[in-house]
């Protein structure tokens, strides 16, 4: 009887399950359809630019990882000259969009199914030490088209920051005070221990010579208060310390990270080492490079005569303090318009890297910095 019962009830629901998916079916499979096939009405570019382009174009950001949404959200492809180009995240558009877009340090394992005539993009903001694996993959050998990346001779060019002069700018600022606040020398702020490029061996050998060098973060002895918040960090070691270092993790070509930008905000002087020529990113006398000097012990000694010379110090830091850097949402704006006006522009273009992992090692230049020495 229970039995005979119970088998009752589940043909019941079954049968109640299948009417449900059936009528369910019958009015999501439209919507689906419509939302697949026919973009969104706004995916059309309403205002038609001047130079009376018809076409528009839409371009995918294929999973982007969280710092690159917040980008895409914080610029507005409409500000380019060339405005005819839609941006999206929306995964559902991929197969109907002229460009995609992938993050190449976290590529996944299988490329998605390409459309024809579809430019695939490799973004990167990571040196080629810090990419995941799949780039090395026959499936995306040769794949993509254009490089967006903070290497020069990509073909769109993407640096994390930009170095600018001040326009119409009187110093104000109290430079006696200034001076008076900074007890130390030497400030460095990091959170990867034993990165590639031994910055490590390199700032041990340099406490060897100068004492004040306080290290701040994970493998720092110091902590900065709030170490949430990396912008009130760095204007709390600004405010002490004289130099700060701005040591890469991975010495590779035109790869200069914020590091290396962020004192350009703050009234401190940076010491960079990193693999790239620095004299074209940074303007001449408003930094330190390691590169400069021969051994470890050289650059000390540079480092402890201005320290002691505060007249030499203080135009150091005022030089420095008539430049300020662009943010990276500028970086991006310029970017999405430039691959923009290629999308107008470059209307025969047929080319495809045909080595990816090749063109990101071979011609990156990356390469194992020779400098850590004690002397
Ligand atoms: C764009 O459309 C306008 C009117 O619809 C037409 O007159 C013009 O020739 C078109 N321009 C191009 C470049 O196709
Ligand atoms: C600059 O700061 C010093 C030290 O705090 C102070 O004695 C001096 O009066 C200030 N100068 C000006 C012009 O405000
Ligand atoms: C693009 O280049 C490939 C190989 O270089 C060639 O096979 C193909 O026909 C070209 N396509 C067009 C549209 O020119
Ligand atoms: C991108 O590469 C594909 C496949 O190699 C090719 O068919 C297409 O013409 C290329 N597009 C551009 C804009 O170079």
């Amino acid at each position: 009887m229970g039995y005979s019962r119970r088998s009752c009830g589940w043909r019941y629901q079954l049968r109640m399950f299948l009417v449900i998916a059936v009528v369910l079916n019958l009015f999501i499979a439209p919507l689906t359809y419509i939302s697949v096939t026919k973009p969104a009405p706004d995916v059309k570019v309403r205002n038609i630019p001047k130079m009376s382009i018809n076409k528009s174009f839409l371009v995918s950001l294929h999973s982007p990882p969280p710092w690159l949404v917040d980008l895409y959200r914080r610029t507005d492809p409409k500000q380019c000259t060339y405005n005819n180009c839609q941006w999206t995240i929306d995964k559902y558009l991929h197969s109907i969009s002229d460009v995609i877009i992938f993050d190449g340090p976290s590529l996944d394992r299988i490329p998605i199914i390409r459309s024809p005539g579809q430019t695939w993009v490799m973004l990167g903001l990571e040196s080629p030490l810090h990419y995941g694996s799949n780039y090395k993959l026959p499936a995306w050998k040769s794949v993509f088209n254009w490089t967006m990346t903070y290497r020069k001779d990509s073909d769109i060019y993407f640096p994390y920051s930009e170095v600018v002069k001040k326009e119409d700018f009187e110093d104000k600022q109290n430079y006696t005070r200034i001076l008076k606040s900074k007890k130390y020398a030497i400030s460095w702020a990091v959170s990867h221990c034993n990165a590639a490029s031994d910055r490590d061996s390199f700032v041990n050998y340099l406490k060897g010579y100068i004492n004040d060098l306080n290290t701040f973060g994970k493998c720092g002895n110091y902590y900065c208060g709030d170490w949430e918040n990396p912008d009130l960090c760095f204007q709390k070691m600004a405010k002490e310390h004289k130099f700060v270092l701005s040591f890469e993790n991975s010495f590779c070509t035109d790869y200069i990270t914020e590091k290396a930008f962020i004192p350009y905000t703050e009234n401190i002087v940076p010491i960079v080492r990193g693999g790239s020529h620095y004299s074209s990113f940074l303007p001449v006398g408003t930094y330190i490079n390691t590169n400069d000097f021969s051994t470890v012990k050289e650059l000390a000694d540079y480092v402890i005569e201005i320290d002691r010379h505060r007249d030499q110090y203080r135009e150091l830091l005022q030089r420095k303090n008539q430049y300020t850097i662009l943010p990276k949402t500028s970086m991006y704006q310029r970017a999405i318009c430039q691959v923009c006006e290629k999308l107008n522009t470059d209307k025969h273009a047929n080319h495809t890297y045909p080595d990816i992992a090749g063109w990101l090692w071979k011609n990156g230049g990356c390469f194992y910095p020779k400098d850590v020495m004690p002397n």
